[in-house]
């Protein structure tokens, strides 16, 4: 999605502008652009394509104003062009505006500026804002945007610089996140905490509603009725180390070796002798007895950790749980109520949809949880309780080591909710695998890399495939089929591997690869015989197993993958590591962009 940079300080702007949006640029984008002003006057480039256009432009013109913003531009309205990518000016091409988000009401706005005798450059509807604060400016660039915000619907963060007001960046954030960082003697503004990271670690986050005066000396920040607030700082933890490749060709390879190290992280701390310590649940375990549903609700990938976590937690609390995928969840008026309990599962804490159904279950009084990977984010301040599933920064777009955190994450919640419901005996056994389990991701990185990379050399042949389980692995089976369909553009379907013979058996034709998980003994059996039902119509079948079933599926697929011995209720921990693997792979055969696949972005903070 859209990037948002801002500077200003004693600085030439322009080379900071660029290594922030640098650092955005894993997030998705197709345009990209600055402003400066430079002796009073407002200068403007935008290009469409990479950064490295922009940068090229640039280099030829050695800008040097010391006030700045920048931005990468992800369409919305508008295709990707020179003319829609920010930032937007006025008509005088005084001011420049860059904005993340949407403005909901802009074609009513532009008609009646139109009607006022505004021209328009663009097509998008940023462009209606600098207009608006066009409009209202007197003199005062803080109290034009207060004005002109108060006009605007929708989900926005923007921020404005004019060459009238040349020592000032004005910035105001309404559900799109916007912080500000603090340098010495200057000042700096990103939507993402990565662009900061090579400045600063002390921010601001701004709340919704509030705006931001960037100065030579100083900052303020105001709310809504313009009044002065009195804002903490913040220290980030996370290092620009995150930020690098380390080596490794792609962030997404790099992310998936990090997945042993970031299970430490999360496990280490709450896993105790006798149980687990997870005061991040607070009141929610007194509350329990009350809880008569729990929804998880979450987008993409964190909406199938959330299909293992229910799973999880209907076995360890017997209380009834609905997944939802948070763009559905509040227009089914599910029956959501105060004695709910709404799980929020989300990387970036960003979501749009995500947090619309937080707000959503607030209002109906629903206690919540954020299952949540960045500190500081909206979901992580707005849930009542939050629980950081500390994977660090995850750069590349496929989300793989936040994945595996949430499932770590689900394991914890539903261990501890479910003390109660245990014998001490069943207890101890899943604690013991849950702290085995970064040794064993570690082993199963080890023990996968090859075979993956050879699925992958069969798979990346066919414009279709297929991934069957039943139980844990057809939730698991889903998150396998996205990431290859994200990364590798192999269209990929995830199928119950019962329900197959119920239609899309039909589809199975000599050759098509089939990725079949078999890592739960119960269902071991009936995973065998659906196997045998795809093989007789030529299906090509890859299981992905435990050690331990090894010798019960030989002969019975075509290639055989498996992960350590691990306690079924972990196996998909361990079964994902194969996959994105296996995903990766054939995404580098066939030459795709890995870390920032076509149409998608990181952060979605658009409904
Ligand atoms: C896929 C992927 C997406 C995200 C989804 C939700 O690899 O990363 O499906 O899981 O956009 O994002 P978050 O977790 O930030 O709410």
């Amino acid at each position: 999605m859209c990037g948002i940079v801002g500077y200003i300080g004693p600085k030439g702007a322009v080379p900071i502008l660029l290594e922030g949006l640098r650092k955005l640029e894993y997030r998705g984008y197709d345009s990209a652009g600055i402003a400066v002003i430079e002796e009073q006057k407002l200068l403007l480039r935008k290009s469409e394509g990479k950064l490295g256009v922009l940068e090229e432009r640039l280099k030829e013109e050695k800008f040097l104003g010391d006030i700045g913003l920048g931005h990468t531009r992800w369409a919305t309205h508008g295709k990707p062009s020179n003319e829609n990518a920010h930032p937007h000016h006025d008509c005088k091409g005084k001011l420049a505006i860059v904005h993340n988000g949407i403005i909901e009401n802009f074609q009513a706005i532009k008609k009646m500026l139109e009607d006022e005798g505004h021209s328009f450059f663009s097509e998008t509807d940023t462009e209606v804002i600098a207009h608006l604060i066009e409009k209202f400016y007197q003199g005062n660039l803080v109290k034009a945007v207060q004005k002109a915000t108060s006009k605007l619907e929708g989900s926005y963060a923007i921020a404005v610089i004019s060459q009238d007001n040349p020592d000032q960046i004005v910035a105001f954030r309404q559900d799109s996140p916007l912080i500000l960082g603090i340098g010495e003697q200057e000042l700096y503004l990103a939507s993402d905490i990565p662009a900061l990271l090579p400045y600063t670690r002390k921010v601001i986050i701004l709340d919704d509603g509030e705006l931001a005066e960037l100065n030579r000396k100083n900052y303020q920040i105001f709310d809504l009725q313009g009044n002065i607030l009195e804002k903490e700082i913040e220290e980030i933890d996370w290092d620009l180390e995150m930020a690098e490749k380390k080596g490794f060709p792609h962030y997404m390879l790099k992310e998936i070796h990090e997945q042993p190290d970031v299970l430490r992280q999360l496990l280490t701390t709450p896993l105790k002798d006798d149980g687990i310590d997870l005061p991040e649940l607070g009141s929610i375990l007194d509350f329990q007895k009350k809880i008569d549903r729990i929804f998880i609700v979450a987008c993409g990938t964190a909406y199938h950790s959330g299909l293992i976590g229910k799973a999880l937690l209907e076995k360890t609390t017997k209380i009834p749980v609905e997944v939802d995928m948070a763009s559905e969840f509040r227009y089914r008026s599910p029956l959501v109520g105060e004695n709910s309990l709404v799980i929020l599962v989300s990387q970036s804490g960003e979501t749009a949809d995500t947090l619309a159904a937080l707000r959503y279950a607030r209002e109906k009084k629903a206690k919540t949880l954020g299952i949540v990977n960045v500190q500081g984010s909206t979901i992580f301040r707005e849930a009542d309780y939050t629980l950081l599933i500390k994977a660090g920064l995850e750069i590349a777009v496929a989300s793989t080591k936040a994945y595996m955190n949430m499932l770590a994450a689900f394991n914890l919640v539903a261990l501890k909710m479910g003390e109660g419901e245990f014998n001490g005996e069943k207890l101890a056994e899943l604690l013991h695998f849950l702290r085995e389990i970064p040794a064993q991701a570690e082993k199963t990185l080890h023990k996968i890399e090859r075979p993956s990379r050879q699925a992958a050399e069969y798979i990346k042949n066919w414009d279709n495939a297929f991934f069957v389980g039943r139980g844990l692995d057809y939730s698991l089976a889903l998150e396998g089929a996205l990431k290859l369909k994200e990364i590798s553009y192999i269209h990929a379907e995830a199928y119950a591997a019962g329900e197959l013979k119920h239609g899309t058996l039909a589809l199975i034709e000599e050759g098509i690869p089939v990725v079949a998980l078999v890592t739960q003994e119960d269902l071991l059996e009936k995973m065998v015989s659906n196997i045998q039902e795809i093989r007789a119509r030529g299906g090509y079948v890859l299981g992905l197993t435990q050690d331990k079933f090894v010798s019960r599926l030989e002969g019975e697929v075509d290639f055989l993958l498996s992960i350590p011995n691990t306690s079924d209720f972990l196996a998909p921990l361990l079964g994902t590591i194969p996959l994105q693997m296996i995903s990766y792979y054939a995404a580098d055969l066939r030459d795709c962009p890995i870390d920032q696949p076509r149409n998608l972005a990181k952060s979605v903070t658009v409904e």
